[in-house]
């Protein structure tokens, strides 16, 4: 599945820093907030969903561990899903967790053009991209070849973190230099829903909404802590347990804490919902 039809070569995308990687386990546990976002936009863009009719093929693109694959699953119309992840951990409880006879898991990196299945020659009916574009080496990259497999007059429906969460920041001048955080072009614009929704006219869709939204997660201490785990490769292993502890405190520390002792993440993310219009 991984071809690269351009004719460029994949390890372009695979030189330098490591594509950060998550902890399946963890993110199962811990991923609770960033999938209630993907079900709460799948459901208010139900009627675009269910007006693309039947069969309705869908690209899960970053399917992580597969729970937004198996809630398209639920949508009458939808007779396959493509769920696509580069982590083959990822898959793998996906498969275990999140099975159904309309979803296909496969292992494909999206930050390359990939060939679309033959029941999806010109495009899927319906991508959806779930808390994926960020983590991405070149999220615009990321999402053109997203682009490139709606078919005209399908739908993208989409969220991506618009600046790295307030922790990560406090803890990234303490990591290694080849720790890799979350990051994309629009974290910097000061109003990266102007910056998202040029950058899908420019890639051939008609914005049907783009909007930035102030999000707050509160957590356990434990969640907190499992959130931050979840970036497996956060901490290299050739790093002193002292250091380690060092950076979890100021992670910790970073959090606004309520009086009953739970931690709040504030961070902001961009919602975009398009309508593909043409080739670019
Ligand atoms: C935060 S998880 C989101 C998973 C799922 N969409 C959800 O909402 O629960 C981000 C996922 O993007 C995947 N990912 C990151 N870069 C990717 C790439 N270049 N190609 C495919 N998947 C990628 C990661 O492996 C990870 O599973």
């Amino acid at each position: 599945m991984a071809t690269n039809e351009s004719g460029e070569s994949n390890d372009v995308y695979n030189k330098g820093f490591d594509q950060p990687r998550m902890n399946a386990a963890e993110h199962s546990r811990y991923a609770r907030h960033p999938r209630k976002i993907a079900f709460r936009l799948l459901a208010q863009n139900y009627n675009l969903v269910t007006a693309l009719g039947y069969p309705c093929i869908v690209l899960d693109a970053g399917c992580g561990t597969g729970d937004s694959s198996k809630l398209l699953s639920y949508f009458a119309n939808v007779s396959e899903i493509l769920a696509l992840d580069e982590s083959a951990e990822m898959l793998a409880v996906a498969e275990t967790f999140n099975n159904d006879e309309r979803i296909v898991y496969d292992l494909t990196d999206l930050g390359t053009y990939f060939r679309l299945p033959e029941s999806a020659s010109d495009g899927f009916d319906l991508v959806c991209s779930f808390d994926t574009l960020h983590w991405m080496k070149e999220p615009l990259r990321g999402l053109a070849v997203l682009a490139r497999s709606v078919r005209i007059g399908g739908l993208l429906i989409g969220f991506a973190l618009a600046s790295t969460p307030k922790s990560y920041e406090r803890i990234r001048p303490l990591l290694s230099e080849k720790v890799m955080l979350p990051n994309a072009p629009w974290f910097t614009d000061d109003e990266p829903e102007q910056s998202m929704g040029e950058a899908l006219e420019n890639i051939g869709f008609e914005v049907i909404s783009c909007n930035l939204e102030e999000d707050r997660m509160i957590y356990t201490k434990e969640e907190a802590m499992g959130a931050l785990m979840m970036l497996k490769n956060i901490f290299p292993s050739s790093m002193a347990e002292e250091e380690m502890t060092r950076i979890i405190d100021a992670y910790l520390n970073s959090f606004d804490r309520l009086p009953n002792g739970t931690y709040v993440e504030r961070t902001r993310i961009l919602i975009f919902v398009g309508r593909k219009v043409c080739n670019v």
